[in-house]
């Protein structure tokens, strides 16, 4: 059997390098292709264990590099890609809004016409699986949860960016008859994520007895999924999923965000030994997030029932899985909050 020549972008990422650990083990008669611009979410580091695996290849190179983009796809026409690459901070998204267009937009569309002009004339046994975000569909009310056919609404620039991405997809699809499959999924935390985003932020914060920033009343609420359970429905969508389809990908777990800082502050407190009630001490009510969605909730039922997807771990055991990752990491975190960070940190909370 001729072996899948596969093209993951952003690898280096967060989710990214969940799905390229899970393939290259999963799969070792695919090659996978990790293309990834190391921007400051890019990290090497998260794929150490699979590095030197002979299904492995990493590519450094920008999505947005047109010529590069083709230059790749003409030499090893990948048959199937799975896009990761992606601004992906909402808070980073209000200060430089057009970063997100230039990589989330034009990069995903620079892929799109690499693939097309690669397979148009035969696009069987091709896909171009996109992964996307619940935010698309803006916000919820405290009622009422987001399926595969809700409107479009997104309220952030990332948001909208990723909506952009997903309509070319989309359109690609209908005007080219490009395969392809895309997936929604709501708000991902686990190993290896950057502690830009809340949940690392503020292990990070503990770990460091500095003050952890609640926007706003602390009443917004979020769905949140264990990462390897996203990489699990990645890999049941790349191989089950149905072509033009959209799926969306959630935890059946909302949490407002001030009850999940609690819980994370309660187990913080019991893994480092500290009086009950110490990391509570340092939850800080600071100004709102602009546009800041209420709430975002996923009704998963369509991929649990036609692909037979759900969560294989409670929300308590992913998030003691991924403090005791940060606490036995602390390489890691100190590489990551080192240079840029302190200056993106102190622009965004002082
Ligand atoms: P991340 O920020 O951790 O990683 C993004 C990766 O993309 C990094 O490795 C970065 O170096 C790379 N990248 C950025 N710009 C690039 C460019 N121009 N060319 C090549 N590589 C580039 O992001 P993440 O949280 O892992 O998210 C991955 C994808 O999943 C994104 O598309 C995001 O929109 C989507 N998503 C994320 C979540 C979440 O909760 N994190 C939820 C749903 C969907
Ligand atoms: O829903 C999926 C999305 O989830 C993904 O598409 C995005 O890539 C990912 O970043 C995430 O977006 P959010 O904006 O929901 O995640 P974030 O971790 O930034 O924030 C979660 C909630 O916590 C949100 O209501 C804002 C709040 N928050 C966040 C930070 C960083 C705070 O109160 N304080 C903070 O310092």
């Amino acid at each position: 059997m001729k072996s899948k020549s596969i093209l993951i972008t952003g690898g280096a990422g967060f989710i990214g390098s969940h799905v390229v650990k899970l393939f290259v083990q999963k799969y070792p008669n695919y090659k996978i292709f990790n293309l990834d611009a190391l921007t400051y979410a890019g990290n090497l580091e998260n794929l150490k264990d699979i590095e030197s695996k002979n299904n492995y290849k990493f590519i450094k190179g920008d999505i947005t590099d047109e010529a590069f983009i083709n230059k790749l796809f003409s030499e090893y026409r990948f048959d199937k890609v799975i896009h990761l690459a992606a601004e992906s901070h909402v808070d980073r998204s209000i200060k430089d809004p057009l970063a997100f267009v230039k990589t989330n937009v034009i990069g995903t569309m620079i892929l799109l016409n690499a693939f097309k002009e690669t397979w148009k004339d035969n696009f069987e046994n091709k896909l171009f699986y996109h992964v996307s975000t619940d935010e698309v569909y803006g916000s919820l009310g405290q009622a009422g949860l987001f399926t595969e056919t809700t409107s479009y609404d997104p309220n952030s620039p990332y948001s909208a960016s990723k909506a952009s991405s997903d309509h070319f997809v989309r359109a690609y699809g209908e005007t080219y008859g490009l395969p392809y499959v895309i997936t929604n999924c709501s708000n991902n935390y686990g190993q290896n994520q950057f502690p830009e985003k809340l949940i690392p932020l503020f292990i990070n914060n503990i770990i460091n007895n500095k003050a952890l920033p609640v926007y706003g009343d602390g009443n917004y609420t979020r769905d949140w999924l264990y990462v390897i359970d996203h990489a699990r429905a990645i890999d049941l969508v790349f191989h089950k999923g149905v072509l033009g389809e959209t799926y969306n990908i959630g935890g059946f777990n909302e949490w407002k965000n001030i009850d999940l800082v609690k819980l994370l502050c309660k187990q913080m407190d019991l893994k480092l030994n500290k009086p009950r009630g110490s990391s509570e001490k340092l939850i800080t009510y600071v100004k709102d997030r602009p546009g800041h969605d209420l709430r975002y909730a996923i009704d998963a039922s369509k991929i649990n029932k036609e692909l037979g997807w759900k969560p294989s771990v409670t929300f308590e055991e992913g998030l003691a899985i991924t403090i005791d990752w940060y606490l036995s990491n602390d390489d890691w975190l100190n590489s990551v909050t080192s240079g840029e960070y302190q200056s993106y940190y102190k622009k965004q909370y002082n």
